[in-house]
């Protein structure tokens, strides 16, 4: 494999932007990749003098049309090697649907885009054109996310009988889109954010979560989608009880009125045979509860094989943790490891080899598409006051 530093274009990130820190930092986390051009802001003037005073080198471009023709035009070494798409909802589809088209690897910002149709177009973009897409599911990075996985899909817990998943927040809890946030305006308006607010935002967190963990689709809902604060277009209060692919059941809740709750994604998958329990704001460690027996606490980096519950452990998630156990590993540690497995399919897309894009370390496109459709059946059946309606599998 060659060692040359990945080239990545980021669409979005000027004007005082949120995620696009958090990505910045990850990216050059482990020194194989770095951001060499961008389009940071719908406003070409200011896209191209945020550009100028980067912290960085960076290339700016006025627009995502002018970053995605000058990689398209440029010689091999001046192209990118993928784009990364960090902005709100409604500017999701296009850029990555363009790049998809121009064989470009896309990491795209959940929810995947606006509507079902979007979705499908995607899909049928990604398998057409052969190409990794990712969808930044950020807590699927966190090394306890994978060890959970490991566990439950080697059917330790033994069947799969419920899920309680949920994402709780409190800062949307006063009316904050009218105090000139940018984070809340786009967020609650639904031509920016889509036909969910919360549940688009943050419940398809935990409904990648919940999939993610266990293997299994959400394959019919009961929703309500409600509204406390008055005046908001948006549900800021999301509450779905599910019925997952193998018979079991499942609650999927979101909320951003819940005061004093901050980024608390939460998951208590239970097994025929025991239960797990995680939480994102202690995302250190898990609790595997089983029946007559003590409490196991398992810390990232200080796990052992064949402790008389686990089995053997796969060497590539053992060599996973980047630093021992007792130094924390956080947010930024989860988006350096998505973008750390993306960039392993990006480099051999671009040597012309398999790749994986298969789900099983980062979100897909295929993932993307069922966040949207769960936000979809929900929607409908909030509006048929909590009728069960089947998700869209396909
Ligand atoms: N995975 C996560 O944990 C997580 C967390 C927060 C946000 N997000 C997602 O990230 C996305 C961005 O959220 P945010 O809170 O950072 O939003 P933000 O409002 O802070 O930033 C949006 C950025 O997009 C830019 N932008 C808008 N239109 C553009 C255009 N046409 N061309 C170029 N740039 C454009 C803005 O200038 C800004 O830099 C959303 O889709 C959100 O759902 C994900």
């Amino acid at each position: 494999m060659s060692n040359r530093t990945l080239n990545i274009g980021m669409i979005g990130g000027g004007g005082g932007a949120f995620i696009a820190q958090p990505h910045q930092r990850a990216i050059h986390m482990d020194g194989t990749r770095r951001i060499t051009a961008a389009a940071l802001h719908p406003d070409p003037n200011i896209a191209m003098s945020e550009a100028a005073n980067w912290p960085y080198p960076l290339k700016g471009y006025e627009s995502y049309d002018a970053l995605l023709a000058a990689h398209q035009n440029a010689a091999d070494v001046g192209r990118l090697d993928y784009v990364l798409i960090v902005t709100p909802n409604f500017v999701h589809f296009d850029p990555a649907f363009k790049a998809v088209e121009l064989g470009l690897p896309v990491m795209c910002e959940k929810p995947l885009c606006m509507t079902m149709d979007e979705a499908d177009q995607l899909v049928a973009a990604v398998q057409r054109n052969k190409v990794p897409f990712s969808v930044a599911h950020t807590y699927l990075g966190h090394w306890t996310t994978l060890f959970s996985r490991h566990i439950i899909r080697g059917g330790l817990l033994g069947d799969i009988r419920w899920v309680d998943s949920s994402y709780l927040q409190g800062w949307l809890a006063t009316k904050l889109e009218d105090a000139d946030n940018m984070q809340a305006s786009w967020r609650t308006n639904p031509k920016a954010a889509g036909k969910s607010g919360c549940g688009g935002d943050i419940g398809t967190h935990a409904l990648m979560q919940l999939r993610f963990l266990t293997g299994l689709d959400v394959v019919s809902v009961s929703a309500r989608l409600e509204n406390f604060v008055p005046g908001r277009l948006l549900d800021d209060h999301f509450t779905v009880y599910g019925k997952l692919g193998n018979g079991g059941r499942a609650i999927i809740r979101a909320s951003q009125i819940c005061h004093g709750h901050k980024n608390d994604l939460a998951i208590e998958v239970v097994g025929t045979k025991g239960s797990l329990v995680w939480r994102q704001e202690e995302s250190e460690a898990l609790t595997v509860l089983l029946p007559g027996q003590p409490d196991r606490k398992y810390w990232r980096g200080a796990v052992s094989a064949n402790d008389g519950f686990l089995g053997d452990l796969p060497a590539w998630l053992m060599a996973e943790p980047k630093i021992p156990s007792g130094h924390n590993e956080a947010f930024h540690d989860a988006y350096a490891r998505l973008h750390r497995f993306f960039e392993a399919d990006v480099r051999a897309y671009w040597a012309g080899q398999p790749f994986q894009n298969d789900g099983s370390v980062y979100a897909n496109v295929h993932d993307g598409r069922m966040g949207m459709a769960f936000i979809d059946a929900s929607v409908r059946s909030s509006e048929q006051d909590g009728a069960w309606v089947d998700v869209s599998l396909k």
